[in-house]
């Protein structure tokens, strides 16, 4: 079945990898990545120069040995002749090993710190950047196109140079050999490199059409066969569609494949003909009495031996056009990483402050604030105040915009209008570290590492004690169970901690959040329903880790919301009424409605 029409399907982070590869890429900045290696990158050339005039000594004792030391059984001079051979021989390759050693150790060094700067450039990025990027998309650009780098960078840059010192080596040698012959092999090149150039490019179409099938499969990869994808099909009943998409995928790529594979064959074979056919032509211009000209046999052999080895080099230095465009292309996917601006950043001046100081008022003024994607306010004219320690619920339908008010208490996004400030100062003045410590949040979906239960929460606090831990573990009403397990905090929680249930994955991260010991509290409450005894037990671990803290909660439960000292109601991202339990059950407006 044909795809319909591809661009549909490409989000606005693909359409922008696109128009970026399509721009060019400067190459000083490209040349800047290498301004670090400039001694060894000297030394690559001087290498590649030397092994390459090295090399052309080869003919020239190969003529000698058929012209003069052959004929005449002089044994003194071939035995010099021909150790003379293998020395060349035996040379060049050492010197080749040392480039490679070089140039790959060069490529490496780049990719790492390309590899590392796109990394943490990306860490930097706000919430908004993973929503609209696609799975697997920023993993292939980090390990594929940063891979594809170092063949770029060692094979690309080193082949140029390589190729461009043979060819000037070998032409100049075979002028120097025999000019006439020279001439002749002019005329049978062009239509040689023609016919490759042809084929060369015919592959690269297909090759370029097979690399998106390949992403194509990395992402039925990604979606068919992480936990969460396999349980959505499983649970979908699309396992078959899925298996269906792979296996079609697959196909194409078998076909691309083999049509790529040909076209190389063709190549070769085109190849080997003209191989065969170029010194045929010489040696009959050498026989034919017009052009013959009185050469020897030695120059005749030397000749043929060195145009055979003119040929590759040629061509790859007539593809370097392309090579280049298609090294750039990929700095241009990893430039355009660089490049993006980090629309949460570390303030150019910020506030100084000692984060356990902190008292934790909290005042919401006139905050609005609407996603990049989305033409209507998620939040609008929101103005609360928490004095410090005090509790705050936020209570609303579902999609009332209650997680976006509390992501903005933690700075994943920051408010298009209006201000946050903690103790009178705006959340954007703070250093990022700083913020991290004051503000913690229990996320509505917790996200547990790969790793054992103790690893996962020492993530929050690298230093905290095993002591620390289970005494936080303990006041999150975890500790039980995690004792209860084989091999208790050194159990591995599986891929995203699905071994445990929502109730208990809220619970580790409470513990989590509790090493932390932060000012201000966010508790995005999960909207599934626990069964009331993990519900008692939440809610204890909930009010262990309000206990003296600000604190706004998320609240689906009736038990939270009463006990808080403020209960603001949301609606369509509007604060419709605030107020106590008592006051709005009184009020009989919205909140009363809800909790009816
Ligand atoms: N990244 C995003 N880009 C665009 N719109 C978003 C984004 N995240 C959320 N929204 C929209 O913003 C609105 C508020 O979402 P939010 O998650 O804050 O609701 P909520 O009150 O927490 O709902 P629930 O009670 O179900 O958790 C919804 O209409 C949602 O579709
Ligand atoms: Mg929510």
């Amino acid at each position: 079945m044909p795809r319909p029409t591809r661009a549909s399907e490409l989000s606005p982070e693909q359409r922008a990898t696109e128009r970026a590869q399509a721009r060019d890429v400067s190459l000083r900045r490209v040349g800047a990545l290498f301004t670090a290696h400039k001694r060894p990158l000297f030394v690559v050339i001087a290498i590649i120069v030397a092994s390459s005039v090295v090399g052309m000594a080869s003919p020239f004792l190969l003529r000698e040995v058929i012209d003069v030391a052959l004929p005449d059984q002089n044994v003194g001079l071939l035995v010099w002749l021909v150790a003379g051979m293998v020395g060349v021989a035996a040379l060049t390759s050492a010197m080749g090993v040392v480039q490679t050693w070089i140039s790959t150790r060069i490529g490496q060094e780049v990719m790492h710190r390309l590899r590392t700067d796109v990394f943490a450039h990306l860490q930097r990025q706000s919430i908004a950047f993973f929503t609209r990027t696609r799975t697997g998309e920023v993993q292939s650009r980090i390990t594929n196109d940063i891979g594809g780098m170092q063949s770029v960078v060692t094979s690309t840059a080193t082949s140029i140079a390589a190729n461009l010192t043979t060819t000037v080596a070998t032409a100049v040698a075979m002028i120097a050999l025999s000019w006439r012959l020279s001439l002749i092999s002019l005329i049978v090149m062009p239509p040689a490199i023609y016919l490759s150039r042809k084929v060369a490019a015919l592959r690269r179409a297909i090759t370029a059409q097979r690399q998106r099938e390949l992403a194509d499969l990395n992402v039925t990869i990604e979606e068919g066969l992480s936990i969460s994808g396999v349980q959505l099909s499983k649970t979908l009943g699309t396992s078959a569609a899925l298996v269906d998409r792979f296996t079609r995928t697959s196909e194409r790529l078998i076909d691309l494949q083999l049509r790529s594979d040909l076209a190389g064959r063709w190549r070769m074979a085109s190849m080997s003909v003209i191989f065969a056919a170029i010194p045929a032509a010489i040696y009959l211009c050498a026989g034919l009495p017009a052009t013959r000209g009185g050469m020897t046999i030695g120059t005749l052999v030397a000749f043929t031996a060195l145009q055979g080895g003119l040929f590759r080099p040629l061509t790859s230095l007539l593809n370097v056009g392309v090579s280049i465009t298609s090294s750039l292309a990929l700095f241009a996917r990893i430039f355009e990483y660089l490049d993006l601006p980090v629309e949460i950043d570390e303030p150019a001046e910020p506030v100084l402050v000692d984060p356990d100081r902190i008292r934790g008022d909290v005042r919401i003024e006139d905050v609005t604030f609407t996603y990049g994607s989305s033409d209507t306010a998620a939040l609008a004219g929101i103005d609360l105040t928490v004095p410090a320690g005090q509790t705050l619920a936020l209570v609303g339908e579902t999609g009332s915009s209650k997680s976006t008010l509390g992501s903005l208490m933690a700075r994943l996004a920051d408010p298009t209008a209006g201000r946050i400030t903690i103790d009178g100062i705006d959340l954007r003045r703070f250093r990022l570290a700083d913020l991290a410590r004051i503000v913690g949040v229990v996320s509505q979906e917790t996200y547990l590492l790969h790793t054992t239960v103790r690893e996962n929460l020492r993530y929050a606090r690298p230093d905290a004690t095993d002591e620390q831990i289970e005494a936080a573990a303990r006041a999150a009403q975890v500790h039980d169970l995690i004792a209860s397990l084989p091999d208790g905090y050194d159990t591995m929680v599986g891929s995203r901690g699905h071994r445990f249930s929502g109730g208990e994955k809220q619970r580790l991260a409470i513990a989590r959040t509790l090493l932390r010991n932060p000012r201000v509290l966010v508790l995005d409450e999960a909207t599934s329903a626990l069964d009331t005894a993990t519900e008692r037990a939440v809610q204890q671990a909930f009010d262990e880790l309000a206990r003296g803290r600000t604190t706004i909660t998320i609240a689906h439960r009736l038990s939270t919301v009463r006990d808080a000292d403020q209960i603001a109601v949301l609606d369509h991202g509007r604060i419709v009424e605030t107020g106590t339990h008592e006051s709005l059950l009184e009020g009989a407006g919205r909140y009363a409605a809800l909790s009816a």
